[in-house]
């Protein structure tokens, strides 16, 4: 693969040599997708679960090292229960898949979440991908399920107490579920929402965001190259002044 990369519908092209290490997307729009066609709002959910396949097959060809999606808040518990069940279907279908590819593609696949109030399925499926996952050092997937910031920063704050560590940025980290993560350099919401509904909370400290209108099953890997050729154009100051 070249320096730059072209691809048919985008205006620029992505700079292979500054590519950001670890991309994260709120996978968002999938029920208003599917409200458009007069389908089901879980008929969106199975597209949008396509979609996560193909991008984060994207970003380990482009050599992206990690991406994190949010599949599922510690808020949608809240929807109805047929919905909240094709979810939970979907990501059981996910992770069996991941656990019969992990080893023969060499990726890491990694749950952040409080994956205790999952069924006992997923549960033993997280353990057996978390497990695989140590094996290897290529690209890593990181979804998000059963997760919120908020409560991610008090279990962290919670454990590094009880640990009577000192109060580090570093130290804190450590207790993080994203712990040994980097933060995402690039955050990308579709579906037009602009607001983050309690996604890295933390590690979203110096993060570029991207917004677009595309609703997730309709995001594509031109889409991404958008994302990334915007986040390429950025001044990332850090707080510092331009040499
Ligand atoms: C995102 O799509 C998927 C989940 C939150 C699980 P939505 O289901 O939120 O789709 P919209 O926002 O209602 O269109
Ligand atoms: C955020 O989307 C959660 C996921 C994409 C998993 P939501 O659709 O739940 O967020 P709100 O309700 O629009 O803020
Ligand atoms: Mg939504």
């Amino acid at each position: 693969m070249g320096l730059f990369r072209k691809r048919g519908n985008t205006a620029g092209q992505v700079d292979m040599s500054r590519l950001p290490r670890h991309i994260a997307i709120i996978m968002d729009g999938n029920g208003r997708w599917a409200k458009k066609r007069g389908l089901p709002r879980t008929a969106g959910h199975k597209v949008g679960a396509e979609t996560f396949r193909d991008i984060a097959t994207y970003c380990r060809e482009l050599g992206v090292e990690y991406l994190t999606v949010y599949a599922f808040s510690t808020e949608n518990w809240k929807r109805p229960k047929d919905e909240v069940d094709t979810i939970m279907e979907l990501l059981e279908q996910y992770l069996q898949e991941a656990i019969n590819t992990m080893e023969r593609d060499h990726i890491r696949l990694k749950i952040l979440g409080d994956t205790a109030a999952l069924s006992p399925k997923l549960q033993q499926m997280v353990a057996q991908t978390n497990a695989i996952s140590t094996h290897y050092q290529g690209f890593q997937a990181n979804i998000c399920l059963n997760y919120g910031g908020r409560s991610e920063i008090l279990r962290a704050a919670r454990l590094c107490a009880e640990a009577g560590e000192e109060w580090t940025e570093e130290n804190f980290g450590k207790y993080l579920w994203s712990a040994g993560i980097p933060d995402p350099e690039l955050i990308i919401r579709p579906s037009g929402e602009l607001r983050l509904s309690n996604f890295l909370l933390w590690q979203c400290a110096y993060s570029e965001f991207y917004f677009c209108d595309t609703l997730w099953p309709d995001f594509d890997r031109a889409a991404l190259d958008r994302a990334i050729i915007d986040y390429q154009g950025r001044d990332r100051r850090f707080g510092g002044v331009k040499s």
